[in-house]
């Protein structure tokens, strides 16, 4: 009768198979991890999204400001002295949305998605809000920033 600890034993053959097999496994993990980093880099190596001066805080009137932020359409609104910005691509399938000033919400023309003054959706096909702007004052003129997805 063998003894247990024999059984453990790699055969020559098994020691051979085993470590030949690890510069295969290396040379597939190596790209594809080389791969995943490219296309999906860490955020600190994301490139922050663009700020931009919109308008001088003294031509901000009461009236939403339309503006193109990182070539897509946006608006800028100053509501009870808050400046709030959004961007005006619809989340469903990207149209373009327009503001009904007297519903006070933005309507796709696309499909019907409508959106509240808060960008949130009210009905319709979008599945997220409208993307929010960041806005602060710099220097007396309105920027505007994407905020962190
Ligand atoms: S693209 Fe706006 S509702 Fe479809």
């Amino acid at each position: 009768m063998e003894n247990s600890s024999n059984n453990r034993k790699l055969s020559r053959r098994q020691f051979i198979t085993i470590t030949a097999s690890i510069p295969a496994c290396l040379a597939v993990l190596t790209p594809m991890t080389l791969l995943g980093g490219t296309l999906y880099p860490p955020k600190s190596l994301m490139p922050a999204p663009p700020k931009m001066a919109v308008i001088k805080e003294v031509d901000l009137q009461d009236e939403p400001v339309e503006f193109v932020y990182d070539g897509a359409p946006a608006m800028l609104f100053k509501r009870e002295g808050e400046m709030i910005a959004f961007s005006r691509v619809c989340t469903h399938l990207g149209c373009i949305v327009l503001w009904n000033a007297e519903g006070q919400q933005f309507e796709c023309p696309c499909h019907g998605g409508i959106f509240n003054a808060n960008g949130d959706v009210v009905e319709g096909p979008p599945p997220k809000p409208l993307l929010k702007l960041a806005t602060w004052l710099e220097e007396g003129v309105v920027m505007a920033q994407l905020k962190e997805v």
